[in-house]
C-alpha cells in the first residue's frame, strides 16, 4: 500500500473517530480522498475533528454524536448514517473501553462488553445492507493483543461473579476476534470482508482514563519513555489502515492484523462452537435474529 492510494469516492465510519487510534486512521482516510464519518459522544471534539477532516478530504466530512453504550443510539446512529448514505465501504469498529470497576449500562449490560462487543456487534448489524450495497467493503473491528490471555466464559461473560478491569478487557477483545471469523463466514458470498486488528501498544491515548490510578501512572510512564515495545499514534493507526485500505487485502477476510501483518490469533478464537454461541448470545443481548448476514 502507498500513500497515493487513492480512496476517493468512498465511504468510511469511524467509531472512537475523535480521539486516539480512530482520529488518526480517520485523517489518513480523508488525507486519501475518502468521505469520512466519525462517531463520539463530544459534539465539540466531534465538531472540530469533522472540521479539520473537511480540509482534508475531496469527499465529504461528518460527525455523529452517539453513545455507544446504549443500543437505542447505537440504532440512532445507523439510521442517521442511513438518511445521508445509501452505501457504505469501510465500517471501523474502533471505539472501546478500559474500566476497573463494573459498570452496568442503561440496557443491563456490563460496560465493557457493551461498548467493546455488542456495539460493533450491533452497529454492523444495522448497517449491514449499505456494507452489502457497496461494490467492496471491509468491517474492520479492532482488537488486541491481549485477546491471547482471554477465554471466553459464558457463565460469567458479564464479570456476574467476579469482575477484574482486565479480564473484561480481554476477554471484550477476545469477543472482536470471534464477532470478525463468524462475520467472514457468514458474509463469504458477498463482497465484503473482516478483519479484526491490533494495534500494537499504544500508550499515549485516551483508553485508560477508567484504568486504575496505578495503570494510569504506569502508562503514563511508558507514554513518555521512548521503549521498543510501545509505538506513537501514527504507527499504531497504520494497522487499522492497512486492513481499512490496503488493496491487497481487498479480497482478504477472517483474518487477524497484528502489527500489520496477517498472524495466526489465539488458540481460543478459533473455537467455531463458542464464536457461534457468542453471536447467538449477542443477537438476545440486543434483540435481533441471530440469522442475520447469512
Ligand atoms: N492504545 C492501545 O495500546 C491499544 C492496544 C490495543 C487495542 N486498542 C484498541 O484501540 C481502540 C482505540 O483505543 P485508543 O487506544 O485510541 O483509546 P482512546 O483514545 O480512548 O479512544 C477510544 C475511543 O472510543 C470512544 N468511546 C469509548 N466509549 C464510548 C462510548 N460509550 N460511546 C462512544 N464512543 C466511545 C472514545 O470516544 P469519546 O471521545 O466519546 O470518549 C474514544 O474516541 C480501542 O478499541 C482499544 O481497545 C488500543
Amino acid at each position: 500500500m502507498t500513500s497515493s492510494d487513492s480512496l476517493t469516492g468512498r465511504v468510511a465510519l469511524v467509531t472512537g473517530g475523535t480521539s486516539g487510534l480512530g482520529a488518526e486512521t480517520a485523517r489518513t482516510l480523508a488525507d486519501r480522498g475518502a468521505s469520512v464519518a466519525v462517531v463520539g459522544r463530544d459534539r465539540d471534539r466531534g465538531e472540530t475533528a469533522a472540521a479539520d477532516l473537511a480540509t482534508r478530504t475531496d469527499g465529504t466530512a461528518e460527525f455523529y454524536r452517539a453513545d455507544l453504550a446504549s443500543q437505542a443510539s447505537v440504532r440512532r446512529l445507523a439510521a442517521e448514517f442511513r438518511e445521508r448514505h445509501d452505501r457504505l465501504d469501510v465500517l471501523v469498529n474502533n471505539a472501546g473501553t478500559f474500566r476497573a470497576e463494573r459498570t452496568v449500562t442503561a440496557d443491563g449490560v456490563e460496560s465493557t462488553f457493551a461498548i467493546n462487543h455488542l456495539a460493533p456487534y450491533l452497529l454492523t448489524h444495522s448497517l449491514l445492507d449499505l456494507l452489502v450495497a457497496s461494490p467492496s467493503a471491509r468491517v474492520v473491528t479492532v482488537s488486541s493483543g491481549i485477546h491471547t490471555r482471554a477465554t471466553l466464559d459464558f457463565a460469567n461473560l458479564q464479570g456476574e461473579r467476579g469482575y477484574d478491569g482486565m479480564t473484561a478487557y480481554a476477554r471484550s477483545k477476545l469477543a472482536n476476534v470471534l464477532f470478525t471469523d463468524e462475520l467472514a463466514d457468514r458474509l463469504a458470498e458477498t463482497a465484503v470482508t473482516a478483519t479484526a486488528v491490533n494495534p500494537g501498544f499504544v500508550p499515549g491515548t485516551g483508553l485508560a482514563r477508567d484504568a486504575s490510578l496505578r495503570n494510569r501512572l504506569l502508562l503514563g510512564a511508558f507514554a513518555r519513555l521512548p521503549l521498543p515495545f510501545t509505538k506513537g499514534l501514527e504507527e499504531g493507526a497504520e494497522t487499522l489502515i492497512r486492513a481499512a485500505a490496503d488493496p491487497d487485502l481487498a479480497d482478504v477476510t477472517g483474518v487477524y492484523l497484528s502489527d500489520g501483518e496477517v498472524t495466526a490469533s489465539s488458540e481460543e478464537s478459533q473455537d467455531e462452537e463458542a464464536r457461534r454461541r457468542l453471536w447467538d448470545v449477542s443477537a438476545g443481548l440486543v434483540g435481533v435474529s441471530p440469522d442475520w448476514a447469512v
